[in-house]
């Protein structure tokens, strides 16, 4: 404030001297500061983070806007008043003169504040950067929209594994890619766009060379894998039926042990690319396999396909084509059912306990609260209430909360699973022996039942004690099979109850 006893004639920059428009320009300095901060870390930073693109580039311009807008709002309001009453206008005190007290407490006060500011901007931009990395971020922020994905995630092999390092990996044009995409889902979220349920496969992945193979060496020489798939049967005596397999993972490259078995398809000494007809890779009526090795082509259609599929449209089969289901395995009614059985969480005392309970959880349902009802009410009109109903209706409800998402229509239905053959074709989509070469040669056929695995051992009790080293013929508990037919024509996990 002058002390002058005549006002100043009114200049026009001087209506920004009020005390709104300081608050304006002090935010968009702030800003700014934010913005060249971010950009150093982001740039410095070894890991790429989509998100920080929307806090670099959407949101600190954004204050920035704001507090430019602030500072003009406050000059516009200051002219109006000025011309409305002229000379009444108050002025902030720009002009400062060291020789008053008054005014070198001001500016030391103001040293202070502006320090202060900064420091907390530098402060909060840094663990911004820092939670926009963070698991709780991708899978806790967007709460409903990723829940699914962060529920299954928690309870598969990759629970120490960060969503950035399969989603997003590392490098510059996957950088630019993911800023994008991680732009567009935040909008999805903020403005309720988003598909239900999210689609896969994603088309944008990340190809598995450049993530799962980080950690996972394919060269590298698994051997063969002992695995047991305890089933029940949905008679009233819930017959127990198990299947011991030995897995016969093998190898991807000849110097590296035994070459062959599953994970021949790995890539190192073959390529396998093929066409899939429908949106989720379910249908694959054309396959090509090139021999690194003597650069031998070989083409296997399936009968009614004829001519080649679109170039562009061919891909070229990694880790993720098999294995699609690493982080978010939605167990099927059936399978999470079983587990709990085996783990006497449900008692298999309790007459069609499996059947009552793939029954109780395949019940559609419009959200969590009312399939716990329904499993509920479900158990309580077949059994007479005893101390196993109880633990047996709050294991059922646990499995609907961990596998089934009505909100974003997600549960194993919606995200087939390729490693088998049970449920959904997997393996059977090429290995059907359906597929042929011009002149006849077929890829393993589903019907070499020991091909790709040797069944030690069957059925229950005392038969799983005999073991087989060479393999035996499969008894299928639902009877004799025709050669024709594939698992998964009968098997889908639950709605039919198998
Ligand atoms: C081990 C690697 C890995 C990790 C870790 C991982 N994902 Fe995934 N994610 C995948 C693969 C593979 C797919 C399936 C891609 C497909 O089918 O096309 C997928 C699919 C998804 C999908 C699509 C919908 C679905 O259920 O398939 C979303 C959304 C997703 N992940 C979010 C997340 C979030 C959030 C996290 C962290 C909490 C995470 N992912 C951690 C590998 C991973
Ligand atoms: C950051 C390292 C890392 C990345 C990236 C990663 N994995 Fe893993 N993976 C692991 C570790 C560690 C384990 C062992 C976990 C355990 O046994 O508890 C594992 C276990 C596995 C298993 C065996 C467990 C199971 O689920 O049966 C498979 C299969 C697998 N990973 C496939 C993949 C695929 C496919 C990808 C890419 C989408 C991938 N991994 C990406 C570290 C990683
Ligand atoms: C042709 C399908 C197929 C392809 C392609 C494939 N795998 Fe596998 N992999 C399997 C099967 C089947 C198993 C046996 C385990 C099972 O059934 O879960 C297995 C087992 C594994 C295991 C051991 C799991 C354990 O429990 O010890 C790891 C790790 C693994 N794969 C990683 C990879 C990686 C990484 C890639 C890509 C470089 C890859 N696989 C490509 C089918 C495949
Ligand atoms: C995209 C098609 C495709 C899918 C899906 C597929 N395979 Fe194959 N697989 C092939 C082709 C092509 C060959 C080579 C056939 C030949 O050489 O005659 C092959 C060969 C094999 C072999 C023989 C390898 C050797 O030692 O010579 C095994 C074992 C095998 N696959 C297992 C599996 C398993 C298990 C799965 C499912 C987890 C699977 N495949 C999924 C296309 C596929
Ligand atoms: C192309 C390779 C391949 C062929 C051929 C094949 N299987 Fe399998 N099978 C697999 C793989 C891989 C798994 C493991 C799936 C998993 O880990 O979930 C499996 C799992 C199984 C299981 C256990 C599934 C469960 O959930 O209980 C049974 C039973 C089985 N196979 C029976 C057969 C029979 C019977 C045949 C012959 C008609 C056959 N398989 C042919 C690859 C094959
Ligand atoms: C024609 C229909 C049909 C086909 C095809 C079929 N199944 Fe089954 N399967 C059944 C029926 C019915 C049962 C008895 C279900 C029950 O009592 O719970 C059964 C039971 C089973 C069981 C034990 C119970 C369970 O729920 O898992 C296994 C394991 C099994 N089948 C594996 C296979 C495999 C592997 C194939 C392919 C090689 C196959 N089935 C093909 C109808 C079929």
């Amino acid at each position: 404030m002058s002390d002058a006893s005549a006002p100043p004639p009114p200049e026009r920059s001087s209506f920004f001297r009020n005390w709104l428009s300081l608050a304006g320009a002090i935010v968009a300095a702030g800003s700014l500061f934010a913005f060249a901060l971010l950009v150093a870390i982001d740039t410095l930073a070894h890991k790429a983070n989509p998100y920080v693109g929307i806090l670099t580039y959407l949101v600190a311009p954004a204050f920035l806007i704001g507090g430019l807008l602030l500072a003009l709002i406050g000059w516009w309001l200051r002219r109006r008043q000025a011309a409305r009453a002229p000379g009444a206008a108050e002025h902030l005190p720009l002009a400062i003169d060291f020789s008053r007290p008054r005014d070198r407490r001001f500016l030391g006060f103001f040293a202070l504040g502006a320090a202060l500011f900064l420091l907390l901007t530098a402060f909060g931009s840094y663990q911004t950067y820092h939670f926009t990395e963070s698991v709780a971020f991708c899978g806790e922020t967007c709460h409903t929209v990723m829940q699914p994905e962060f529920t299954t995630y928690q309870h598969g092999a990759h629970a120490r594994v960060s969503c950035a390092e399969c989603h997003i990996g590392s490098g510059a044009s996957w950088y630019v890619k993911s800023k994008i995409s991680g732009a567009y889902q935040v909008y999805a979220t903020a403005f309720n766009k988003y598909e239900r349920p999210i689609k896969t496969p994603i088309r944008n992945l990340r190809p598995a060379q450049e993530t799962c193979e980080r950690c996972h060496w394919p060269e590298k020489f698994t051997g063969n894998l002992d695995r047991s798939y305890v089933h029940y049967l949905s008679d009233k005596r819930n017959t127990p039926y198990t299947v011991r397999l030995s897995l016969r993972v093998g190898g991807g490259q000849p110097g590296e042990g035994f070459f062959g078995g599953i994970h021949w398809h790995m890539n190192v000494a073959n390529k396998i690319e093929y066409f899939a007809a429908d949106p989720q890779r379910q249908v694959i009526p054309w396959i090509r396999m090139t021999s690194a090795t003597t650069g031998e082509v070989r083409v296997f259609r399936a009968k009614d396909f004829q001519g080649e599929p679109p170039p562009a449209s061919v891909r070229r089969m990694d880790c993720m084509d098999c294995h699609n289901r690493p982080a978010h395995a939605y167990q099927t009614p059936n399978q999470a059912v079983e587990v709990d059985m085996a783990l006497g969480k449900i008692s298999t005392r309790l007459p069609y306990i499996k059947q009552t309970a793939v029954e109780a959880l395949t019940t559609e349902y419009p959200d969590t609260g009312r399939a716990f009802e329904g499993i509920a009410a479900a158990l309580r009109r077949k059994y007479q209430a005893d101390d196993e109903v109880a633990p047996a209706t709050a294991a059922i409800q646990r499995i609907y909360k961990e596998d089934f998402f009505p909100k974003m229509k997600a549960d194993w239905r919606t995200y087939p699973s390729n490693i088998g053959h049970k449920d959904w074709p997997g393996c059977f989509r090429c290995h059907d022996d359906k597929h042929r070469t011009a002149d006849g040669g077929a890829t393993v056929r589903s019907g070499d039942c020991n091909a790709c695995h040797t069944i030690l051992a069957q059925g229950r009790g005392e038969e799983l004690s005999r073991i087989a080293p060479q393999g035996v013929e499969f008894k299928h508990p639902g009877g004799d099979l025709d050669p024709g037919v594939l698992c998964s024509d009968c098997h889908n996990g639950g709605s039919q109850n198998q």
